[in-house]
């Protein structure tokens, strides 16, 4: 055989195996892209910005790239700020806190227009970008590509893909590749903006919500006063008319001024547990028992089912394990679920009963459980109890249901809600409870 032949065969033969691997690694890349993708729409939101940064790092090492940094639009003097990067051990990392206008204004331009950005190597670059150049010469990367990232039409950032290791073209194969990753990424941008926005307006709702909980307590805290300062005045303008008159009850005039004495002491009473309760706490994380934080509410919730003609029982097991927490907040959620458990039981009902529990579940948690015997959850609602303005009442604001999840998931708690089985709906909360030493 002819030397010549031999190696003609080996190089088919070479050409062969790298096309090959060639086809292998784009179907790789194209599976890595389908579980991108797929992973991006799935994380959650507040989870989003660390699966940016995982998927950059896989993308860079399936690509033999070197470095790619997102950049996310800050401001009209600042440009875009890098918000998620990844680089190959050993690749230098950008500076901290980078913004594009402070290395090019030029480049910020092309990319606030959406217009993709690649070169070789820096010798590409137009001559007057003398800074960028100085730039990339101390942080590199010799060449690279720029995409815009883009929400329906506007421009919302940038991602960048840097090699270092001296020049290099950019196959416009992977540049293709490259702008699907750009893709999947401001998508997941897009999911994140709007995550932000619905925790923004959660916590708008959560204030507003609050505000119309305080008017509820104090309508609770005024009736609850009224009674026996009702009591104290007639029982005052009694006395005042015995003494005027010709018949002066010595005796009954002792009991009705003993009277009026234990309406003031009760009086009183109410204002000092209305003032333990929003009592500004020294450590909003303070450990809280269960037990007392009910049975300093307990004479509000007494006097709201007096009100209703509901008969409430409260049962907290002995020895409960301590919860952590701000108390104010925890005794919201409680009102907030029993004072829906009064409101689902109808006018006319002769079954008018409400009972709170509280027991440890486990070892671990703490659940306070409220049980009524109203009408049970209403299908409509059903799936959606938790959302903010969901309500079937003609005067609900369908907010205490949310501000209840939002508090107690800030606490590590949960809670839920369904029908029961006989009559009415249980709504149980759990939270954490402190490992007893
Ligand atoms: N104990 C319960 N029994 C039946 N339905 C309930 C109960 N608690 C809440 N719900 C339903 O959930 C809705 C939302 O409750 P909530 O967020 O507290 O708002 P609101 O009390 O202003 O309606 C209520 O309108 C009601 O339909
Ligand atoms: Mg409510």
């Amino acid at each position: 055989m002819l030397k010549g032949e031999t190696l003609d065969r080996q190089r088919r033969g070479k050409a062969r195996s790298s096309k090959a691997r060639r086809a292998h690694q784009s179907e790789r890349f194209e599976t890595l892209l389908d579980e991108m993708s797929g992973a991006m729409s799935r994380v959650p939101g507040h989870e989003i910005d660390g699966a940016i940064e995982r998927w950059l790092r896989e993308i860079v090492l399936a690509l033999e790239i070197d470095r790619s940094t997102v950049w996310e639009k800050a401001s009209a003097e600042l440009g875009f700020a890098a918000t998620h990067w990844w680089a190959r051990p050993g690749i230098p990392k950008l500076p901290r806190k980078m913004v594009s206008m402070r290395i090019s204004p030029w480049l910020t331009a092309e990319a606030l227009a959406g217009r993709p950005v690649m070169y070789s190597s820096p010798a590409d670059l137009p001559t007057q970008e003398r800074s960028l150049k100085r730039f990339l010469a101390a942080h590199g990367p010799e060449a690279q590509l720029m995409l815009p990232l883009e929400i329906g039409g506007a421009v919302v950032g940038g991602l960048t893909f840097g090699k270092f290791r001296g020049r290099w073209n950019w196959p416009p194969a992977l540049v293709r590749r490259l702008r699907v990753v750009a893709q999947i990424i401001a998508g997941a941008l897009d999911r994140k903006r709007t995550f932000i926005q619905g925790r923004k307006l959660r916590e708008e709702v959560t204030v507003a919500a609050r505000r119309a909980m305080m008017g509820q307590l104090a309508a609770s805290i005024a009736h609850e006063l009224n009674q026996p300062l009702s009591a104290v005045l007639s029982n005052v303008n009694a006395v005042r008319r015995m003494i005027s008159g010709a018949s002066f009850d010595r005796k009954e005039a002792v009991a009705a001024l003993s009277d009026v004495a234990e309406d003031t002491k009760r009086a009183a009473d109410i204002i000092r547990r209305v003032r333990a309760l929003f009592q500004d706490n020294l450590s909003p994380n303070g450990n809280l028992e269960i037990g007392a934080l009910l049975s300093e509410l307990e004479g509000l919730l007494r006097s709201e089912a007096m009100l209703r003609r509901v008969s409430l029982r409260i049962e907290a097991a002995p020895c409960l394990p301590s919860v952590t927490g701000d108390r104010v907040q925890l005794q919201q959620c409680v009102l907030n679920l029993v004072l829906n458990a009064f409101d689902s039981i109808p006018p006319d009902s002769t079954r008018r009963e409400v009972l709170i529990r509280a027991v440890q579940e486990e070892s671990e948690w703490v659940t306070v459980a409220v049980r009524d015997t109203g009408r049970g959850i209403d299908d409509s609602v059903a799936g959606r109890l938790f959302e903010p303005f969901v309500t079937t009442k003609a005067n609900g604001m369908g907010m205490g249901l949310l501000v209840t999840r939002c508090i107690l998931e800030r606490h590590g708690g949960r809670v839920c809600g369904n029908s029961n089985a006989d009559l009415g709906a249980t709504f149980k909360f759990t939270l954490p409870a402190i490992a007893k030493p």
